[in-house]
C-alpha cells in the first residue's frame, strides 16, 4: 500500500510552513490559495468503494484520504453526490441538499469534509444549477400542476409548434444527442406543453429568471457552506441564461466556427454573469472566503472564458482549450499564452487540465495522431491508429509542462497512475446517456470512468473490500493489474511516482503555481520556459533529442535523458538554474 502518512505542511508551492499551526488549514486562511491549488477531482462512484456494492462511496472517501494527502494535493473536487435517479451519474439531482444513499449519509459527509480539513485538505463540491432531476419534487410538482402554474415557471416549459402543437418549439439539440424538447402529458391526459432539456430528458432546464429558482440555490450554496465546504464547481456553468423568444439555432455550431457572431441562443449568453456576481458576494460573505471554478466550454474564445472570472464573478475557470490542444509545440504555446493573456487582463490566475470525467483520457488521446481533428470522446479516438506507449510518454511529459504552468491545475482521479481510457467496454454494460440519445453512435464517456486500481492480482484491484458483493460497477482490464497505486508504489518510473515528486517539489518551490512565466529561445518543436526564481521547464515534443542547458541541476524528468545527456522526443525536465 502506499505510504499514508498524512500531510498537515504546506498548502502553497514554496511557502514555509509556520513553527507551530493551529490548524493546517488556518496559515493561508487569507492567502488565494486557489491561484496555487493543484486540485483533485474524484468521480466518486469509480474512486473507492467501502461498503462492498460495487459503487465508490464516502466511505471509499474517507479510507484513502491518507493517499491523497501524500499524493501532495491542496483540494479535492467531488462529483455529485446528492440523491438522483442516477440518469446521467448524478448529475440529474433530485435533492440539492442530501446524500444519496448509495454514496453514504449527510453525517459521513460532514465527517468527512471535517477529515480531509484535518489533512490539509480543501474540498469543492459539484452544483448543478442549469438543471434538475425529472424526479425533483419541483418537477413534480410543474407537471401535475399544468401549463401557465407557477410551478411550471421554474422550467422552461413551451407549448408546440404547428397547429397541434406536435413539432418542438425551437431547433435546439440535446448534448447527447436528439431534441432538447420532450412533451408532456397534461393532468387532463392530452398531450401537452414540451419542456426544454439540454441534456437527458431527465434533467429538465431550470428558468434562471425565476426568483424561486435563484433563492433555492442560494440557500444550497449556504447550506454545503455551513457544513464546512471551500466551494463549487459549477456544472455548465456557460448555460443557465437562454436568449429571449428562444431562437432557433439555426447553423450554428458549439464550440462556434471562427466567423460566427458571439451570441448563441443558449450558450454563454451574457446574462449568466449577473448570476455569478451574486454568488460572488455571498461566496465573499464567509471569513474565510469560498471558491467557484466554472465548468464553461467556451472553446477557443479564451476572452469570452476570462469573462466568468472577473473580480467580482467566479474565482476560476477550466482552461479546456489546454485540453483540446494536440501535442504539437506551436499549438500549445499559442493557447498558454492565449489563456495567461486573457486571464491576467482580468486578473485571474489560469488553470490547466489535462482530463475529467467528460473527456477520453490523455494517455490515449495523445496516443493518437496529433491535430487531425478534436479528439473529446472515445468516438473521436477509435478509428485512428494507436501507440499507447507514445501516448504514455507524452501524457508524463503533459504532466511536468502542466504543473509548471502559472495557476491551478487540476488532476482527474487514475490520471496519477497514467490509467488509459477503456476503449472496450461491452455496448450492453455502457452506462452513459450519451451512447442511447445518439442512437448508439457515440460510445460516449464510461472509458473515463472506470474504477480505480488501488490493489492486487485480480479485479476488483482494492476498489471494493474483500468479500464485496457485487463487482465494480464497469469492468476493470485485466492489464490494470499493472497500474494499481501499489504496483505503481516505489516503482521509480511509474506515473504516480512522477507525479508525487513532481508535486512534492510543486509545493516546495517558490517559483511554481501562481505567477509569471518568461519563454526561453529554443527550437522549433521545443517549449522552453523560466519560472522565477531560478526555475526552466523544457519540453521537447520535436523528433530529435536537444541538449539541456548547462548548469543546470536537474529536478524531475519524464524520462531518461539520452546517452549524450540530450532530452528526447516527448519528454519534459524540470531545472534549477
Ligand atoms: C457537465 C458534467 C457532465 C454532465 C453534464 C450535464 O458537463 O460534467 O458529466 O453530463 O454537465 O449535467
Amino acid at each position: 500500500m502506499p505510504d499514508l502518512e498524512p500531510r498537515t505542511g504546506e498548502l502553497l508551492a514554496g511557502g514555509a510552513a509556520p513553527a507551530a499551526s493551529p490548524h493546517p488549514l488556518a496559515r493561508d486562511a487569507r492567502r488565494r490559495w486557489w491561484r496555487s491549488a493543484v486540485i483533485y477531482q474524484i468521480y466518486i462512484r469509480s474512486f473507492a468503494d467501502g461498503n462492498g456494492d460495487g459503487v465508490g462511496d464516502i466511505a471509499g472517501i474517507r479510507s484513502r484520504l491518507g493517499y491523497l494527502a501524500s499524493l501532495g494535493i491542496d483540494a479535492l473536487w467531488i462529483n455529485p453526490w446528492y440523491p438522483s435517479p442516477m440518469k446521467d451519474a448524478g448529475y440529474d439531482v433530485a435533492d440539492l441538499r442530501g446524500i444519496d444513499p448509495r454514496f453514504g449519509t449527510l453525517a459521513e459527509a460532514t465527517a468527512m469534509i471535517a477529515e480531509a480539513h484535518e489533512l490539509g485538505l480543501r474540498v469543492l463540491l459539484d452544483l448543478v444549477p442549469n438543471h434538475l432531476s425529472s424526479e425533483h419534487p419541483w418537477f413534480q410538482a410543474a407537471l401535475a400542476a399544468g401549463h401557465g402554474s407557477e410551478e411550471r415557471a421554474r422550467f422552461i416549459f413551451r407549448p408546440g409548434r404547428g397547429t397541434d402543437g406536435s413539432e418542438p418549439p425551437n431547433d435546439w439539440q440535446s448534448t447527447f444527442g436528439g431534441p432538447a424538447w420532450t412533451r408532456v402529458t397534461e393532468p387532463d391526459g392530452v398531450p401537452g406543453d414540451w419542456y426544454l432539456h439540454l441534456f437527458a430528458p431527465e434533467q429538465p432546464d431550470l428558468d434562471w429568471s425565476s426568483p424561486d429558482v435563484r433563492a433555492e440555490f442560494e440557500r444550497t450554496m449556504r447550506f454545503w457552506f455551513d457544513r464546512g465546504v471551500d466551494g463549487f464547481r459549477i456544472d455548465v456553468a456557460h448555460g443557465l441564461a437562454k436568449a429571449n423568444g428562444l431562437p432557433d439555432v439555426g447553423s450554428l455550431t458549439w464550440p462556434p466556427t471562427p466567423g460566427d457572431p458571439v451570441e448563441h441562443p443558449h450558450w454563454d449568453l451574457d446574462g449568466v454573469h449577473e448570476i455569478y456576481r451574486g454568488w460572488r458576494a455571498l461566496a465573499d460573505s464567509y471569513a474565510d472566503p469560498r471558491v467557484f471554478v466554472a465548468e464553461a466550454w467556451v472553446i477557443g474564445r479564451p476572452e469570452r472564458l476570462a469573462r466568468y472570472v472577473r473580480a467580482d464573478e467566479l474565482h476560476t475557470a477550466f482552461n479546456f482549450d489546454f485540453l483540446f490542444t494536440p501535442w504539437l509545440a506551436a499549438d500549445l504555446r499559442s493557447t498558454i499564452d492565449d489563456a495567461i493573456a486573457a486571464h491576467e487582463a482580468v486578473g485571474a490566475a489560469p488553470t490547466w487540465v489535462l482530463s475529467n470525467h467528460d473527456v477520453a483520457r490523455e494517455v490515449s488521446r495523445y496516443a493518437r495522431p496529433q491535430g487531425v481533428r478534436r479528439l473529446r470522446h472515445l468516438s473521436d479516438l477509435l478509428d485512428l491508429p494507436a501507440d499507447f506507449h507514445l501516448g504514455m510518454r507524452r501524457a508524463r511529459a503533459a504532466a511536468l509542462l502542466m504543473l509548471a504552468l502559472p495557476g491551478s491545475a487540476y488532476v482527474y482521479q487514475g490520471e496519477e497512475l497514467g490509467l488509459p481510457e477503456v476503449e472496450d467496454i461491452p455496448d450492453e454494460l455502457l452506462r452513459d446517456p450519451t451512447w442511447e440519445q445518439s442512437g448508439r453512435k457515440d460510445r460516449g464517456r464510461d472509458g473515463a470512468r472506470v474504477p480505480l486500481p488501488w490493489s492486487g492480482e485480480q479485479p476488483p484491484y482494492g476498489f471494493s473490500p474483500a468479500g464485496a458483493t457485487a463487482a465494480p460497477w464497469l469492468p476493470q482490464p485485466g492489464s490494470w493489474r499493472e497500474l494499481s497505486v501499489e504496483a505503481q508504489t516505489g516503482r521509480v518510473r511509474s506515473m504516480l511516482e512522477l507525479y508525487r515528486a513532481a508535486l512534492r517539489i510543486r509545493r516546495r518551490n517558490p517559483a511554481l503555481g501562481d505567477g509569471r512565466l518568461s519563454w526561453l529561445p529554443s527550437p522549433d518543436g521545443v517549449l522552453s520556459f523560466a519560472r522565477e526564481p531560478h526555475f526552466t521547464c523544457i519540453v521537447n515534443l520535436g523528433a530529435d533529442p536537444v541538449p539541456v542547458p548547462p548548469a543546470s541541476r536537474m529536478l524531475l524528468c519524464s524520462g531518461a535523458l539520452t546517452s549524450a545527456a540530450e532530452l528526447p522526443s516527448d519528454t519534459a525536465i524540470w531545472l534549477e538554474r
